[in-house]
């Protein structure tokens, strides 16, 4: 009994010290050297429109301005408030070096050494390449600097703790490099690397575990409700349940305008993506998205 009672504050005060320790206790298994690369600003430019870091980083609909944040997220966590990313020294990223911003873009670690939640898909972003990490670098350093309100996001406890994404992170955090594939043509890996990379397609289409990790099993499978409770359709090459019957031209009008088979427009989270970000890809990017989704 005396034993039960010890074993029971044995564990509580164990545990306190690594929710305490936790932060720290993370280390990256990817390093990226960055003395040989110069980023270029006319191909980060292009970089965050198959990024897709406008639509999340602008709050488009309140008339926010260019990438300085405030867009909310619902989940049922609480609401994430994207912060802003323009080179202001106070509210955005401005005096962070391409080492900092890239820590955070494909780690998901912070300057201060924190966690940042998932819902910055750095978990996809930790695929891109260190080049296209540099120039994404070098065109944000290039953008207009906005001032804003540093507002916090507005989450229920316990998700509001960083310390606990450690965990989320041993759990499901897999930042091993993408392996292309030598038996497929050029465009074909060009369209895995976008998909599984700065596309972060995944990061919508896969279904999640109960704590927020994709299914790596069901990739691209499509979600009931996701936690933005938006329905997400199967794009896997299914010929039924997936995209398997869609012509390339039917994909590509998608990619590039929106439009469905049917005439219909994409709405919602996907509206935003393709409104700022596929829209603006190069024809041959478009096809490489597809001949991937076609043959995977
Ligand atoms: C799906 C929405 C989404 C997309 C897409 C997205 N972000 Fe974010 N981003 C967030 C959220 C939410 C946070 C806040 C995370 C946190 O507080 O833990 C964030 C945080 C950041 C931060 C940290 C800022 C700070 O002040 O600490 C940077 C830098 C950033 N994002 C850059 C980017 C870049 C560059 C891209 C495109 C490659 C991008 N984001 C795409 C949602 C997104
Ligand atoms: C931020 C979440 C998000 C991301 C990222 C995202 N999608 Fe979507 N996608 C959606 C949603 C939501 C829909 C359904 C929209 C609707 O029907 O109004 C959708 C619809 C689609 C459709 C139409 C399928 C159908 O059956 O109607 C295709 C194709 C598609 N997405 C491809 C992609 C590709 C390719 C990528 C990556 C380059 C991508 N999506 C990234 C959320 C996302």
């Amino acid at each position: 009994m005396l034993f039960g009672r010890y074993f029971l504050f044995l564990t509580v005060f164990v545990g306190l010290i690594v929710y305490l320790a936790l932060p720290y206790m993370w280390t990256s298994s990817q390093e990226r050297s960055f003395e040989t690369i110069k980023g270029d600003p006319e191909r980060g430019k292009y970089v965050i429109r198959v990024a897709g870091c406008v639509a999340c980083h602008t709050d488009s609909k309140n008339g926010g301005k260019f990438l300085a944040g405030g867009y909310k997220m619902q989940t049922p966590f609480g609401v994430f408030i994207t912060p802003n990313i323009t080179p202001d020294k106070t509210s955005g990223i401005g005096g962070w070096d391409l080492k900092t911003f890239s820590k955070a873009l494909t780690q998901g670690i912070s300057p201060e050494g924190s966690h940042y939640f998932p819902s910055f898909p750095y978990n996809a972003y930790s695929k891109m390449t260190t080049q296209d990490v540099a120039d994404l670098k070098a065109y944000l350093d290039s953008v207009t600097p906005v001032k804003t309100q540093v507002v916090d996001h507005d989450l229920t406890f316990p998700f509001n703790q960083r310390r606990g994404l450690t965990l989320w992170k041993w759990l499901y955090f897999d930042e091993s490099p993408l392996k292309g594939n030598s038996n497929k043509s050029e465009a074909w890996n060009r369209g895995a690397y976008i998909v599984n990379g700065p596309g972060h397609c995944g990061e919508c289409h896969t279904p999640r575990t109960l704590f927020g990790g994709l299914e790596t099993s069901n990739h691209l499978s499509g979600v009931s409700k996701s936690f933005a409770r938006e329905k997400i359709p199967n794009i896997t090459n299914a010929p039924e349940t997936g995209i398997g019957k869609w012509s390339e031209s039917d994909l590509s009008f998608l990619l590039q305008v929106g439009m469905k088979p049917d005439g219909d427009f994409v709405s919602g989270s996907m509206g935003l993506y393709v409104r700022e970000g596929t829209g603006m890809l190069t024809p041959a990017d478009r096809k490489a998205i597809i001949t991937y989704l076609l043959d995977n």
